[in-house]
């Protein structure tokens, strides 16, 4: 790659002009106490940070934002701090995913219209991550991720405690009285004890890792605990190397390629990662016009091991995985799965990247002899009831229920389902398929993650902990059971999700990768002309402007205007 002249660079345009505009460019920067020297022959570089005081995930990135400068001016850059709105999964409503598109717009534009070379982009907390990185791909200026990373493990009386799974253990646990109200405080004192995001392998970790096996963090940065000095360290490292990313003018457009992304879903196949991974690495392909689509991760699937063994899937947590050697140990293990020319942000390839790695801990990253599964978790079903597909895990399930014919028991929206569930006259059987309608991009609004739909009480107290449980929602990362999610069209919008009745019998078969809908096509059809679509939710705001534009499942949620490689003009300079 040739690099780059100071007078190449788009943030020349804003301060190497010689005009009325630069001339307030300069001055304004000179009011911000900044000398000529400062800027003068160097790249702007943007650090866009998703820091707030309601994100405890992101509590420490004021500081790493400063680590992350200090790279920067070492390299010879000039860092610029852009605040970007900041998706915290515990606070939200009605869910994050409601606003990942929101943010990757906002990261665009800022990107676009201030006066960026590179960006540095800082997120974690789970939709964070794909959003910050599908507004670095559309604006395609030299990005870099610097991943939260995983707050350190739980702990109560020296148990180790794990985001979201433990909480609904002890919360079940409080319920039939096995714990105490004090107890019950205490784990609420224990579980979320330093900064970083959830330490569990649920969306957060996921994606991170994803990000680092795509090639746009720094080799072995996504599992470094946020509250390890590593974590500091790796920050400024990342500072340093925009800089050069730069001058070289290496892309997203360069690293997120075709093959990076089977990288990352065989990554993320490896890890047990959270089903969310589907929808957001759809939908950050799509910004690059880079063709795989919801079929692509089913052939991964069959052919990657299921390695690491963190909760909810498995028993430890990211802390352990750090130690036992991370993300590169893993990878590899699967170097015959994984396309080891891809190139990184480090400037090498990916078999350069983990050429030395090593595991540290055979039990916490399974050697690729002794897989915990021999395929990995993540399926995706097809059939008349979800002719787009739909996805289950199924490492989560009861195994005997794998394959089950048995008669629906539908719910018309999550209200509904509230008010009925546990209705001692419910007509349901161990055998009966749950089914929830309004639960997806439109129906939910925002597909809120409600996929592990409850277990009826009278159910419960028959001994029964899982049931087929079918929705066009999503659900946690840290959460398990036979529950066939993302089916897509969803209900709100007419697919056949919406024309399920009491009593219909559906059929799920995962070996054959099928789901069924045992209702002939004349009835269904019948079904469709008396289909009356629901109201429209917004008729002003963002609200209204998701309604318009959000996609499916299968295509990643992305809006439509959002998606594809169409050239935008850059803003002109006036
Ligand atoms: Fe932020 Fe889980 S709440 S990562
Ligand atoms: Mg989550």
């Amino acid at each position: 790659m040739a690099r780059k002249r100071y007078e190449d660079l788009r943030s020349y345009r804003w301060y190497g002009a010689d005009d009325l505009r630069s001339f307030g460019h300069r001055s304004r920067t000179l009011q911000m106490g900044y000398d000529r020297a400062d800027w003068t022959g160097k790249p702007v570089i943007a650090v866009v940070n998703t820091w707030s005081e309601i994100n405890p995930c992101h509590t420490h990135f004021k500081e790493r934002a400063e680590e992350v400068k200090r790279g920067i001016w070492q390299a010879g850059g000039f860092p610029v701090e852009l605040p970007a709105i900041s998706l915290s999964e515990p606070f939200q409503k009605p869910t994050t995913m409601m606003y990942r598109n929101l943010l990757a717009l906002e990261v665009e534009e800022l990107l676009r219209s201030y006066p960026a070379d590179g960006a540095v982009l800082m997120g974690g907390c789970d939709k964070t991550t794909p959003a910050l990185l599908m507004g670095a791909a559309s604006m395609n200026l030299p990005a870099i991720f610097v991943p939260a990373g995983p707050m350190l493990r739980g702990n109560w009386r020296g148990k180790s405690l794990g985001s979201g799974s433990d909480t609904w253990k002890y919360w079940a646990e409080l319920k039939v009285g096995n714990i105490t109200r004090k107890d019950w405080e205490e784990i609420e004192d224990g579980i979320a004890r330093t900064p970083g995001t959830c330490m569990t392998m649920g969306t957060a970790a996921t994606m991170m890792s994803a990000v680092e096996a795509l090639g746009m963090s720094l080799p072995a940065s996504s599992a470094i605990p946020a509250a390890d000095s590593n974590h500091a360290r790796m920050a400024s490292q990342s500072g340093r190397r925009i800089v050069e990313m730069v001058w070289e003018d290496q892309k997203p457009s360069d690293v997120m390629t075709e093959k990076a992304f089977e990288n990352a879903i065989t990554t993320v196949m490896a890890i047990g990662g959270s089903t969310n991974a589907a929808i957001h690495l759809l939908a950050m392909a799509g910004r690059l016009g880079v063709p795989i689509d919801l079929q692509r991760f089913d052939t991964l699937s069959r052919r990657t091991p299921w390695l690491a063994d963190v909760r909810p899937s498995g028993r430890f947590l990211m802390e352990d995985f750090y130690y036992a050697g991370g993300l590169p140990a893993l990878m590899g293990e699967l170097k015959d799965l994984l396309h080891l020319d891809a190139v990184t942000v480090s400037g090498k390839t990916l078999g350069e990247d983990i050429e030395r790695a090593d595991v540290y801990n055979e039990e916490v990253i399974r050697r690729r002899a002794n897989p915990l599964n021999q395929e990995g978790g993540l399926v995706v079903l097809k059939g008349n009831l979800a002719p787009d597909g739909a996805v289950i895990k199924q490492t989560a399930c009861d195994p005997k229920l794998l394959k089950h014919r048995g008669p629906a028991v539908v719910f018309a929206d999550y209200n509904d389902m509230a008010a009925r569930i546990d209705d001692p006259d419910l007509p349901v059987t161990p055998d009966s398929v749950i089914v929830l309608k309004h639960a997806g991009p439109q129906g939910g609004p925002g597909m809120p993650e409600w996929g592990m739909l409850p277990i009826p009480k009278k159910i419960l107290q028959q001994g029964v902990r899982d049931m087929v449980r079918i929705s066009d929602a999503r659900m946690s990362g840290t959460s398990y059971g036979t529950c066939v999610l993302h089916v897509a069209p969803e209900s709100w919008v007419g697919g056949p999700l919406a024309l399920v009745e009491d009593g219909d019998i559906i059929e799920l078969d995962v070996a054959g990768r099928r789901l069924h809908l045992d209702v002939s096509d004349a009835e269904l059809d019948a079904r469709r002309a008396a289909w009356v679509p629901p109201k429209r939710r917004f008729e002003r705001g963002f609200g209204a402007i998701y309604a318009d534009h959000i996609t499916q499942a299968d295509k990643g949620c992305d809006f439509d205007v959002l998606m594809g490689t169409a050239p935008t003009p850059e803003p002109e300079i006036h």
